[in-house]
């Protein structure tokens, strides 16, 4: 699960070298969809004991969460950022 958080995180760092394209609110509001996406792949670690596999019944419902938000921030927040590259 680390590499999920720490992946996602170098992601976002990359992708906020181009919020100069944005609006400033546009990127406060950017940048705060990232950092709700970190916090809950954090809050998966709540879930998943230190070094024991990850239960599936318990982090489903979470995963989804993130698949979801990953689908819908690309098309509505990281769009506007390819659109004005
Ligand atoms: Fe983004």
């Amino acid at each position: 699960m680390e590499a999920l958080q720490d992946q996602t995180r170098a992601h976002f760092q990359h992708e906020e070298q181009s919020f100069h394209l944005l609006e400033e609110k546009e990127a406060m509001l950017h940048r705060l969809h990232h950092k709700h996406l970190l916090e809950t792949i954090q809050g998966l670690y709540q879930f998943i004991p230190p070094n024991e596999p990850i239960p599936v019944h318990c982090t489903m419902d979470r995963l989804q969460e993130i698949a979801e938000w990953y689908q819908s921030h690309v098309l509505h927040g990281d769009s506007k950022l390819l659109i004005r590259r």
